[in-house]
């Protein structure tokens, strides 16, 4: 039985661990903590788990490591997270965390595009992107797992295969992304309002999106070349859920059947990536709720379109964090998951 703590549970993605934790067999939720005021259940945040999931959650503290815990996840907002990840990591404590603090190897690139000095560079260094279909090996002996965005666990699953097989040209990719709002987190803002986002699409953040050295980083690493991705993301009035069309270049000739086949092989061990049988194409309300990502594509002329969809909270944030968990305590992988 692997004991687990929450750390920031009145976030969206802590419920979405709550609930996919409550269900897992060798998992036990044995701490909450969240700097709301003490006394506080976790059922009067989510008033959903009332009389499902009462448990009071702790005051969180810098200082003070709860007893009881094998591991922890930290839904706290990037460069908030990594003021809490050492004292866990000190304590002998595994670490899943859903920020981006120990995304990137080059630190000069997360302090540009976050904008803070990284407090805590040493445990930065034994962090490992928890991209199972990737990075599954390392992902097992970690005690730090930076499990990635929402955004780019899309994008990689979708064009991993061909960028690995060195088909593509990486510096000239077009992904093209819309996400459902939750992916901007609980806290009300303008741009997540109600009369702002119902009966409207728009793009934001164009060229500037912090996923995008992400997105950037991991393509270099696992296509050992330089990268330039065109992201640019798009809010949908939908609660959850993410669809990536991507736009690619191929260096030869590749027809649709090869390159379902490079995908069939790619992921024919992984639970969680399905590829489209014939034209299908991927939608939102077929992966929504689940941890799976669903993808295909389309040869057109001369480019090549990958379509890729995944549920932000779950493949995209919360169910890969408890996948990542399964892989590091040695649990079944898929345990716990839908
Ligand atoms: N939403 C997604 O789809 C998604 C996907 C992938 C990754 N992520 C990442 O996962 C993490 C959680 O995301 P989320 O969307 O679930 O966030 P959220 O709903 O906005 O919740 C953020 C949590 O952080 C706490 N918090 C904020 N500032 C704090 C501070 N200064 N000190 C202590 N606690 C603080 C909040 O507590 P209070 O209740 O006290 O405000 C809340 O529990 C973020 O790093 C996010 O980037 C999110």
């Amino acid at each position: 039985m692997t004991k687990v703590g929450i750390v920031g549970a009145t976030a969206y993605t802590s419920l979405e661990l709550i609930k996919t934790l409550l269900r897992h067999p060798d998992a036990e939720i044995t701490y909450l903590g969240t700097r709301q005021e003490t006394g506080i259940r976790i059922s009067d945040v989510f008033t959903v788990l009332t009389k499902t999931f009462d448990m009071p959650c702790s005051q969180l503290s810098k200082n003070d490591v709860p007893k009881d815990v094998d591991l922890v996840f930290i839904t706290l907002p990037p460069t908030i997270s990594m003021q809490y990840v050492p004292q866990f990591l000190d304590a002998g404590i595994k670490v899943v965390d859903l920020s981006a603090d120990y995304r990137f190897k080059e630190i000069s690139v997360y302090e540009k595009w976050y904008k803070v000095k990284h407090s805590d560079p040493s445990h930065l260094k034994t962090a490992v992107y928890g991209l199972p279909e990737l990075f599954r090996e390392k992902i097992k002996g970690a005690t730090l797992v930076a499990n990635p965005g929402c955004y780019p666990t899309s994008a990689l699953l979708g064009l991993a295969p061909l960028i690995q097989k060195n088909l593509i040209y990486n510096d000239d990719i077009i992904i093209d992304a819309k996400s459902g709002i939750s992916g901007s987190g609980r806290e009300p803002k303008e741009s997540t309002h109600y009369c702002e986002r119902n009966e409207n699409l728009e793009a934001y953040n164009v060229g500037v999106h912090r996923h995008t050295p992400e997105i950037e980083s991991i393509i270099s690493l696992i296509g050992n070349s330089d990268t330039f991705v065109y992201f640019t993301p798009h809010l949908i009035p939908m609660n959850r859920g993410i669809l990536c069309s991507m736009y690619v270049k191929t260096k030869k000739k590749i027809t649709n059947e090869e390159i379902r086949d490079l995908f069939n092989d790619f992921y024919a061990r992984e639970p969680f990536v399905r590829v489209c049988s014939d034209d299908k194409l991927p939608k939102i309300k077929d992966v929504v709720n689940t941890n799976t990502c669903e993808i295909s594509a389309k040869v057109l002329g001369e480019r090549t379109i990958i379509f890729s969809s995944i549920d932000n909270l779950m493949k995209g944030a919360s169910g890969q964090a408890v996948q990542n968990m399964n892989i590091m305590c040695g649990h079944r992988e898929t345990m716990g998951l839908l």
